[in-house]
């Protein structure tokens, strides 16, 4: 395949492409600066408008964050926090490689319900670049610090979307236990917390909908205040989470899953595989090979 059509595939199913996160280390935590540190003038400015976009997304870009979602529902404390996707961390591994940019982009439809995002060059992109970089605070680029990213549950691996340990029969009990107070019996959100599917939650192309980010996060940080769950329960109850109904990307919230971007992903891959057997008969039947391009009329590469 194309090296940008991988690109793009990997794009159209996260909102990041997945890397092995930060390795346990005796370094410690990066304490980013206190946004009262940021200096007046037009630099200042920029660093408040992309912590506006971060935190208050609907308010501060209404046309691009459609959903019931602010970029700070996920990248919790204001994008601070350790090991939920911190935006220092994820500024301070991006930013020698140029893909902070993009990852936002993608963030703006895959999670945050835009039709299209802002694109990379924009006036929010820039914004929230200028606020992580300013939430680094000089941390070293290119390095993939410790509390990047999410925790993974023990024995669950990063890129993982489902799992046999999974049970989201068990997982319905957990949210009804433990979740319902503050999202709603409906999953749907109110003013206490954001919805966890339906029409105003991210869409089934988020990085939220793999098991292993959503039980990483959820054992992490929920039920918020008491993070308490074992991995069983977090693990089960972001089965459950991950069963509803949620938009597909690119606005079109019809509340079922985005089947078409699946069916053209198993597209793509069936096409390479074919393509492969190609190359293998020509390689080694060169002259049954010969016989196909006769047949066809036209050589398939
Ligand atoms: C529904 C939850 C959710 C929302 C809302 C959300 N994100 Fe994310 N974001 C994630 C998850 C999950 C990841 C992947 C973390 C990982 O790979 O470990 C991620 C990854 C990222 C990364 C790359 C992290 C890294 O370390 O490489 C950036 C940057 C980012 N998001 C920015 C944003 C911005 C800006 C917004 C708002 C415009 C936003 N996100 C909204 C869940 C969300
Ligand atoms: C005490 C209230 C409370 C409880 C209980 C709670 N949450 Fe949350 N949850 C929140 C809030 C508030 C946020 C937004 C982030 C923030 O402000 O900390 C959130 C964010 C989330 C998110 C990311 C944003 C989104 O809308 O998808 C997920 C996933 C989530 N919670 C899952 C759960 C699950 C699963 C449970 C039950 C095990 C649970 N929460 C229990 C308050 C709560």
């Amino acid at each position: 395949m194309h090296p940008t059509v991988t690109f793009l595939a990997r794009l159209a199913i996260s909102c990041a492409a997945l890397t092995p996160g930060a390795r346990a280390t005796a370094v410690p935590m990066h304490e980013p600066p206190l946004l009262s540190s940021v200096p007046a003038g037009p630099e200042g400015d920029l660093i408040r408008l992309g912590h506006k976009l971060v935190t208050d997304s609907a308010e501060a870009s209404p046309e691009f964050a459609q959903n019931g979602l602010k970029c700070s529902s996920c990248h919790l404390d204001e994008g601070r926090q350790p090991w939920s996707a911190p935006l220092w961390a994820a500024w301070a591994a991006r930013a020698t490689e140029g893909s902070f940019p993009e990852v936002v982009d993608a963030c703006y439809t895959s999670a945050m319900g835009a039709k299209k995002g802002p694109g990379p060059t924009s006036r929010e992109t820039v914004a929230i670049s200028a606020y992580s970089r300013f939430l680094a605070g000089g941390l070293k680029e290119g390095v993939s610090h410790e509390g990047r990213r999410l925790k993974m549950i023990p024995g669950i691996k990063e890129g993982t979307f489902d799992s046999p340990r999974a049970d989201e029969k068990r997982g319905e009990a957990v949210f009804v236990k433990e979740c319902v107070a503050c999202h709603g019996a409906d999953g749907a959100g109110n003013d206490a917390a954001p919805p966890l599917w339906g029409s105003r939650s991210y869409t089934s192309s988020s990085t939220m909908v793999m098991i292993c980010c959503s039980s990483a996060f959820i054992k992490s940080f929920m039920p918020k205040g008491k993070a308490d769950l074992s991995d069983q329960d977090a693990l089960d109850v972001a089965a459950y989470v991950a069963s509803q109904p949620r938009p597909a990307k690119g606005g079109d919230a019809k509340g079922d899953q985005d089947i078409a971007a699946m069916v053209k992903y198993y597209t793509r891959l069936a096409k390479k595989f074919i393509k492969q057997q190609l190359y293998s008969v020509q390689k080694n039947y060169p002259s049954l090979f010969q016989v196909l391009v006769n047949f066809f009329g036209v050589s398939p590469f």
